[in-house]
């Protein structure tokens, strides 16, 4: 199959994506989170093409990306009040609601599980095609199988070219981090998945607290261990033990820092990253991407601090690398 190129800046091009969609074939699209593997919900022959592009195993389910929160009762039953609190509050936005299903909606969306998972993306090339559609679509990251999210439509077309219908470009993603996922189908909110939307944020438009396992007794099935992974090897490293290892650095090691004070410590193949939350998070996926993409051989990453903001970049930074200790 050749995957054409398609430009979100020209008309005939979203045109193009939108009846692809609705044709049953798999577009990348950019939200703004990461972009995502998409492809019209209601269509399981369709959806069974995520899957194949992927490498993804079956029972791993999808996130539905609906045009606004009127959408969810077409998805989901039994839906809490606490749904439409946080649609009013966060929607459009990177924070996905786990509900549970309507018995209509197809097993290959949910994986075999009762819950749904349902979001309003925010990036305005997204909610376009949805209106263009008329569709729903259900969209994971367009990544292959367990590696790094692409955050720029160049990263999707180098590692599935061939394998889907088309790349949108939209540009890069601001956000460049996957969305929150908190499961609403039973009494207690719990985050099942750490992301832009923070637990804190949550709780304070719930008023009431929400819970974030470090280990989930339900089952998130893409929350294995190894996961978002660049192909490298990569080393976490607190600022002292990266200070502390240099000495010992060879040939192949790039790091990746925020913290000022290891500057001069560095050479111009290292990475330097923005000590603010937001922009770490908007460029991390790319730096390692690159990194990847370059002659080094190994990966020493400098830590970010480890407060509630960070909770999500931690999340994905322990998926991806190991520890010294
Ligand atoms: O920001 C995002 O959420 C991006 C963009 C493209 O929207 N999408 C995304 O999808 O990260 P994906 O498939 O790469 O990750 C979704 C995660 C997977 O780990 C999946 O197993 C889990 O959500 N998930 C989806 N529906 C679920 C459900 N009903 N129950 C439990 N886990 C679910
Ligand atoms: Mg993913």
């Amino acid at each position: 199959m050749k995957t054409k190129k398609l430009n979100s800046t020209s008309s005939t091009d979203m045109v193009a994506a939108a009846n692809m969609l609705n044709k049953g074939g798999v577009v990348a699209v950019p939200t703004e989170t990461v972009y995502g593997l998409a492809a019209n919900a209601a269509d399981e022959d369709a959806l069974s093409k995520i899957f194949e592009a992927k490498g993804r195993p079956a029972n791993h389910p999808l996130i539905v990306h609906i045009a606004d929160a009127s959408h969810l009762t077409h998805w989901a039953r039994d839906i809490p009040p606490q749904a439409y609190q946080l649609a009013e509050a966060f929607w459009p936005g990177p924070l996905t609601l786990l509900l549970n299903k309507q018995p209509h909606i197809s097993s290959i969306i949910t994986g075999g599980l009762d819950t749904i998972g349902l979001r309003n993306p925010a990036h305005p090339v997204m909610l376009e095609l949805l209106h263009l559609t008329q569709l729903a679509v259900a969209a994971p990251s367009a990544n292959p199988y367990k590696k790094l999210s692409p955050t720029t439509a160049d990263q999707v077309f180098e590692t599935l070219a061939g394998k889907i219908d088309a790349v949108l470009d939209g540009g890069p993603c601001e956000v460049g981090i996957e969305s929150t996922i908190l499961d609403l189908s039973s009494e207690q909110p719990t985050v099942l998945r750490p992301g832009p939307i923070t637990a804190s944020q949550i709780a304070n438009v719930l008023g009431t607290p929400v819970a974030v396992p470090e280990n989930h007794d339900v089952a998130v099935p893409g929350n294995v261990e190894a996961h978002y992974q660049p192909s490298k090897p990569m080393l976490l490293l607190s600022t002292e033990q990266l200070k502390d290892q240099l000495a010992n650095r060879s040939d192949g090691t790039v790091c990746v820092y925020y913290s000022a004070e290891l500057k001069d410590l560095m050479t111009d193949e290292d990475e330097v990253m923005s000590a603010d939350k937001v922009a770490y998070a908007q460029s991390l996926y790319h730096t390692l991407y690159q990194m990847d993409q370059s002659a080094a051989q190994c990966i020493w990453l400098e830590l970010p601090p480890s407060t509630d903001e960070w909770r999500d970049v931690h999340d994905r930074l322990n998926r991806a690398g190991s520890r010294l200790i």
